[in-house]
This record gives structure tokens, C-alpha cells and sequence, in this order.
């Protein structure tokens, strides 16, 4: 079965095709990035317009990619949410109607449920149960994976998200959005201990996290440096220390919380996914934890991307799980 994978949640366009014998055949990627650039964020009417721009030539260079044509495709799977409602409603229109001609199911799929699974495309493929921790610019969480579809929240950020965190910080520090792979850059430049930052709920007890205050601490940690140099802007050297600084607290607070998710669950296994599993400092310290073996998604699939959504809706499709109609829902949590 050739199922193919709409996403379109934010400012990623993607489409991918999943077959479920030979695996991922084509997948293709636009990024909206530099459009939303000059606003500083992204501009949900200009994301939602994009998205319908450039779902059918996407759509087309995978088939072309896969050498297939539209009649080989079996189902159609699509981001239901959660996300921007406009840009949602251009990838669900896309693939209602692509499945409605081709007289094929569609397969409504939970965007966090793409990325929690998008580890299972890699090369070192993770068994049930594992301990997921989901980082990306919406999300924060861990989740208890026991099976396809079986998911248990256990903590989660109570305010944003860490890749929100990342951004609007790498804001504050003059980068460019979306600044948390630039932060992330200059951090390995920064030195490590040339600037304390808070470790916030570290010692909560429970698996929730907040980021938000952090944002707060670098500002305060912006204008110290800067009224200590008479005003002057931050010298380079001292803006990657903040970077570091920043990444050393947001690591630490996620590797800790990762090992009492493994503690709590008894799992011994743990799979990063989201845009912050691209992150080379938490790849670092979390592909080192003792006695647990950690998995990471190839990195081209750790941000957005069509290839999570044709192969979770793949996974529904082979369970025979009923197909969804035209809908979407900004706001769903996946448990
Ligand atoms: O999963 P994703 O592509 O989109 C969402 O579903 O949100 O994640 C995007 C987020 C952004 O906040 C981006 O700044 C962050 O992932 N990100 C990173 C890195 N690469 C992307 N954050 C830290 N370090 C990185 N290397
Ligand atoms: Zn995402």
C-alpha cells in the first residue's frame, strides 16, 4: 500500500510517499521560512496561502521522485492538527479532495503522533515501550509509548514550549528567526560557566517543565553585560556565552526530567523527536545516559516533515483503523 503524507501545520510544506513493503519512496520538503522571516514570526495568512501554492507541485515531484503516478497512491494522510487553523485547512482541503478524486481513504493524523513515531523511519528503529520526549516549537513533553496509538502524557512545559523558548530568546539576542538552530550555533562558540542561568522546575518532583522564565533571566543577563560595558551592545564573545548559557539550562533541565521519566516508567529505552532534537548539545548528553539506549530521527526528519504523516498514516491504515472526514482542530492534545 503507497500511502501519501500531507503536513502542513505551520511553515512547512511537506509531502512525502510511504510505501508499506519498501518504505519511505519520496519526500519532499518546502520551508516558509524566509517568507516569515522579515515579520519575525511566522504570519498564519501567509503560511496558509504557501501552503496551497505549493502542495500540488510538491505532490507532483514525489511521485515523480517515487516513480509513481496518482493512481498507485492508496490512501492519503493528513496533518488533522494540532496547528495553525488556516494552514491546516489548506493541507486538509488538498487531501480531502486528492482522495475524494481517487476515490481512496483519506487518514486524519495527530501532528505530535507523526514526530513521536518519526524514529521508527531511521535506521536504529526503537521496540515499544519507550519514553519519548517531544520538543519542538509548540511542544514540550514526555510521553509514556507503549504502541502505535498508545500514548500516556506525563509532563509537559506549563508555558512554552522549548523551541519557543530557543526562538524567542535568539530574538532577544538580534538573530534571525527562527533563531533557535543559529542560538544553538553560536552556543558551541560560547564558554561554558561564563554566565549562571536558572535550571526552572528542575526539583518540581514531577515531569513538567517551563521555559519561559528563562527568556526572562537572559534579558536580565543582556542588560547586566550591557551596563557593565557602558551601554556598548554585546561584544560577540559574550552573546555566544549567553547562548551557552541558555542551551546548558534548557539540556539540563531536559535531561534530568528525561531520567526520572525513565526512573518512573521502569523503560529503557528513550526517543527525542521535534525540531529541538536537532539540537547538538542534547544529542550529546542524551545519547550518553547510562543504561538506556536513546534514538534519535534522522535529522532531516526531526523538524516538520511529510514523511512522519505518510508513515503514522501508513500504521493506521495497516491496523484498518476507520479513515476521517474533512476536519481540523487547531487545538488536540494526543492524550
Ligand atoms: O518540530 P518543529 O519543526 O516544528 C514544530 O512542530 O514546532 O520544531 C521547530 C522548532 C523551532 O522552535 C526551532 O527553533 C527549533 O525547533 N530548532 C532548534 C534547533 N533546530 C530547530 N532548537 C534548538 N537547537 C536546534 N539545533
Ligand atoms: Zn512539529
Amino acid at each position: 500500500m503507497l500511502v501519501l503524507g500531507i503536513e502542513s501545520s505551520c511553515d512547512e510544506t511537506g509531502v512525502a510517499l510511504y510505501d508499506t513493503s519498501a518504505g519511505l519512496l519520496a519526500h519532499q520538503l518546502h520551508t516558509q521560512m524566509a517568507m516569515h522571516a522579515e515579520y519575525g514570526g511566522v504570519v498564519p495568512e501567509l503560511a496558509s496561502r504557501d501552503h496551497i501554492r505549493r502542495l500540488v507541485p510538491l505532490t507532483q515531484a514525489c511521485l515523480q521522485q517515487a516513480g509513481k503516478s496518482y493512481a498507485d497512491i492508496s490512501a492519503v494522510a493528513y496533518t488533522q492538527g494540532p496547528g495553525l487553523g488556516g494552514a491546516l485547512l489548506a493541507g486538509a482541503s488538498f487531501a480531502n479532495a486528492l482522495a475524494f478524486a481517487l476515490n481512496k481513504p483519506v487518514i486524519p493524523v495527530h501532528h505530535l503522533e507523526g514526530h513521536l513515531l518519526s524514529p521508527l523511519l531511521g535506521d536504529d528503529i526503537p521496540e515499544f515501550p519507550f519514553v519519548a520526549l517531544l520538543v519542538s516549537g509548540g511542544h514540550s513533553q514526555f510521553m509514556a509509548v507503549r504502541g502505535v496509538g498508545d500514548y500516556t502524557l506525563l509532563g509537559e512545559s506549563v508555558d512554552d514550549a522549548a523551541g519557543e523558548a530557543f526562538d524567542k530568546t535568539a530574538k532577544l539576542l538580534g538573530l534571525p528567526y527562527p533563531g533557535g538552530a543559529k542560538l544553538s550555533e553560536l552556543a558551541k562558540l560560547g564558554r561554558a560557566g561564563a554566565f549562571e542561568l536558572p535550571r526552572p522546575m528542575l526539583h518540581s518532583g514531577d515531569l513538567n517543565m517551563s521555559f519561559s522564565g528563562l527568556k526572562t533571566a537572559v534579558l536580565t543577563a543582556v542588560n547586566k553585560a550591557r551596563a557593565s560595558d557602558n551601554g556598548a551592545p554585546l561584544s560577540e564573545q559574550t552573546r555566544n556565552d549567553i547562548c551557552r548559557a541558555f542551551q546548558d539550562a534548557v539540556v539540563d533541565v531536559l535531561a534530568a526530567k528525561a531520567q526520572q521519566a525513565l526512573r518512573q516508567t521502569g523503560f529503557k529505552r528513550l526517543v527525542v523527536a521535534g525540531g529541538v532534537g536537532a539540537n547538538w548539545q542534547l544529542r550529546q548528553r542524551l545519547g550518553s545516559l547510562n543504561k538506556v539506549h536513546t534514538y534519535f530521527p534522522p535529522l532531516s526528519l526531526c523538524t516538520d516533515n511529510g514523511a512522519m504523516i505518510a508513515f503514522a498514516g501508513a500504521l493506521h491504515l495497516q491496523a484498518a483503523q476507520p479513515a476521517g472526514g474533512f476536519d481540523v482542530k487547531p487545538r488536540w492534545p494526543l492524550s
